[in-house]
């Protein structure tokens, strides 16, 4: 075991979101919809959205920079930087992208795909990497561009997501500030939510051919999505508490991925968390996959709204479909 122990503390937090705002009055120029129907049925007003010129990796990378600047370490000393995205700069991956521009260079980077639920499922693979002594200081970014691949004439998906970045350092520590987690898949609900590669085929020579395609904009059964969310996302948090020794009432901070209001308060009440301990910013910024969590994580830790001590419940859910619970103390 290194000196520092082999526990996890989440030592800093960092986010960045690009300047242009699209309010819903502005999308219902698009698309038939109102700023009415999108407030009452997801809570979200605006979204930030990233210009055409703008790189998933320099976004993550502001994220990044901030995060290690509160954690108090240099860009060297980071010894692994995972990348939590499905909208990647590079399919062959841009966490290298995003250690070139850190200057992270002794760092090893790569990115981890899991939607909505990206961020708890790198923190938990990052807890992995602290918890058999392999290493000391992680720097675990979710980022996600939906802009690039949202549907812009489709009202069902196109009112929901936005862009943005948040980042966390983990760092060795004494104690364990890690106290429960779960990920879970169900391939079988893979259908609900997509953003799959269509295949044309084209033919090399007679009888070879290959699958030259792209791939296709966001599709969703928001009906089923929404359903998966109430039910699993309640009951992997109990599971999560259940492993940390903890309730509901232990709770301080309930910090679920920003998909919908109506589903930050479903859960909330399943779980009988008052609203004031329910996390909420997605009025502001829409669903920014695997960027949401760590975004308002950092937006509550800056504005000295989370303490350090606090226990905070944190669950993703999305795509895979996939979803999961980490329970953790904000701060060394
Ligand atoms: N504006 C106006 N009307 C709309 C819009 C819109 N933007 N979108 C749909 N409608 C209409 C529909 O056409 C339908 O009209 P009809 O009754 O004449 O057919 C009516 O509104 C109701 O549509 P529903 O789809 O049934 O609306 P619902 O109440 O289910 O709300 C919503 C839709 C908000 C998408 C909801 O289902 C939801 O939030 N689901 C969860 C989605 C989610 O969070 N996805 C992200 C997961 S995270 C990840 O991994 C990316």
């Amino acid at each position: 075991m290194n000196q520092l122990g082999t526990g996890i503390a989440i030592t800093g937090s960092g986010s960045a979101t690009p300047d242009v705002v699209l309010d819903n009055h502005q999308l219902s120029q698009i698309v038939e919809t109102s700023d009415e129907w999108i407030t009452t049925r997801t809570g979200i007003r605006q979204r930030c959205l990233a210009d055409a010129k703008a790189s998933l990796s320099g976004l993550a990378a502001q994220a990044g920079k901030r995060a290690i600047a509160m954690a108090g370490v240099e860009p060297d000393q980071v010894q692994l930087i995972i990348l939590a995205t499905s909208t990647p700069d590079d399919l062959f991956g841009t966490a290298s992208q995003v250690q070139a521009l850190l200057g992270a260079s002794n760092a090893v980077a790569f990115d981890l795909t899991a939607a909505c639920s990206g961020f708890v499922f790198g923190l938990v693979t990052a807890a992995q990497f602290i918890r058999t002594g392999v290493y000391q200081t992680i720097l675990l970014i979710g980022a996600d561009m939906l802009s690039r691949w949202v549907d812009w004439s489709d009202r069902g998906t196109c009112v929901l997501f936005g862009d943005g970045a948040g980042a966390v350092v983990l760092q060795a520590n004494e104690r364990d500030r890690l106290l429960g987690f779960q990920i879970r898949s169900d391939g079988t609900q893979n259908n609900c939510l997509k953003l799959a590669y269509i295949p044309q085929s084209q033919q090399l020579v007679k009888d070879i051919e290959v699958g030259q395609g792209n791939f296709a904009s966001i599709t969703m059964n928001g009906k089923e999505v929404y359903r998966f969310a109430v039910q699993k996302v309640p009951e992997v948090i109990e599971k999560a508490l259940f492993q940390a020794n903890l309730t509901a009432d232990d709770v301080d901070w309930l910090l679920l991925h920003q998909a919908n209001q109506r589903i930050l308060d479903a859960v909330a009440r399943r779980l009988k968390i008052p609203s004031h301990k329910v996390l909420s910013n997605l009025s502001q910024y829409g669903n920014t996959s695997a960027a949401s969590i760590p975004l308002i994580l950092d937006e509550a830790v800056r504005s000295q709204k989370i303490q350090p001590g606090d226990i905070i419940a944190s669950s993703g859910f999305g795509a895979g479909l996939t979803w999961g619970a980490a329970i953790f103390e904000w701060g060394r």
